[in-house]
């Protein structure tokens, strides 16, 4: 669903890297804690899944779409798959809760009976079916981060990307924004989160990738803990299991099924090739590579 192969990011006039050759797949319906230092390259990370910024190298794959086909047109159609929480949260302060929610609808040219309907389900979705007509300097910090949340779920993406959800929030706060994810969780919907919240995550008990000055250091599949240190954070990696090449496989051969044309062949040769070679030569022994 969510894939970063090799991606290296260097931003204009850097010698050094922000992300360095940075691969991730995140599977359907998964819950994911990305964690790391300020400055460690979170952000940027998720700026290249909503194409706010462009990979120096490295292919990068979301919900089928391949990014090296992706044209102008087709911004749209992935910005109604990926829902993005951004770290300023970017609420447009002389708009009502209402409005804020409707314009993320509006910009995609939903008709005005729909988001009519749509707009108080999702203000219900996040427990601010009272606030609507409200401005967003009217409420708490709390209820700002969920107004955010509803702008971001309004599309019913597939995917939802929050940055820094829980920062400046008070801890039962934050618990709540995290439960409200849990729940958005639970309809399907595949969440990747940054955060610094160590109790947070160490409560949730999820997927924990740790990245630490634009490589990923360490990858706890499950039941991860906040650590950013290379030799904790990694006490959970383990080997690509088979499930997992497979989906991708798939996902490039979605992508690339599209209108042909060479470079979309020789594009899925060449991820089919890299994912035979990472294939084990003794497909019988499934349990010994997971231990490992
Ligand atoms: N548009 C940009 N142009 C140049 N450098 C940038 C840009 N955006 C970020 N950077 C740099 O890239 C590095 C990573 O920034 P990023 O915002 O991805 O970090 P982060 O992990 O999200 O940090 P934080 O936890 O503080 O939000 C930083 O050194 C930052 O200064
Ligand atoms: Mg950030």
């Amino acid at each position: 669903m969510i894939l970063l192969d090799n991606v290296t990011k260097y931003y204009p006039g850097d010698t050094e890297p922000v992300l360095d050759n940075v691969t991730l797949h995140i599977q359907p319906k998964e819950f994911v804690f990305l964690v790391g230092e300020s400055g460690a390259g979170k952000s940027t990370l998720i700026k290249m899944l909503t194409r706010e910024e462009k990979p120096t190298s490295g292919k990068i794959m979301v919900g089928g779409i391949d990014y090296d086909y992706l044209r102008k047109r087709h911004i749209p159609h992935l910005r109604r798959r990926i829902g993005v929480v951004f770290q300023d949260l970017k609420l447009l302060p002389n708009r009502t809760v209402f409005e804020n929610v409707a314009f993320a609808l509006e910009i995609v040219g939903v008709s005005n009976a729909e988001i009519r309907r749509t707009v108080p389900k999702v203000l219900d979705l996040v427990g601010l079916a009272d606030k609507g007509d409200k401005f967003p300097d009217d409420l708490s910090g709390g209820q700002r981060q969920r107004v955010a949340i509803a702008r971001s779920m309004a599309r019913q993406p597939k995917i939802l990307i929050a940055d820094e959800p829980t920062g400046n929030l008070d801890p039962k706060i934050s618990a709540g924004i995290m439960r409200l994810l849990e729940e958005i969780n639970n309809f399907g919907t595949t969440i990747l989160v940054t955060t610094h919240d160590v109790n947070i995550v160490n409560q949730m008990r999820r997927r924990v990738v740790t990245i630490q000055d634009g490589k990923i250091i360490g990858d706890q599949k499950s039941n991860g803990h906040y650590y950013l240190d290379a030799e904790r954070a990694n006490i959970a990696k383990r080997p690509l299991a088979t499930s997992d090449y497979r989906s991708t496989v798939e996902e490039i051969r979605a992508a690339t099924n599209s209108p042909r044309s060479n470079a979309h062949a020789a594009a899925q040769r060449q991820a089919e090739a890299k994912a035979t070679a990472q294939k084990p030569a003794k497909p019988t022994t499934p349990r010994k590579r997971i231990i490992q």
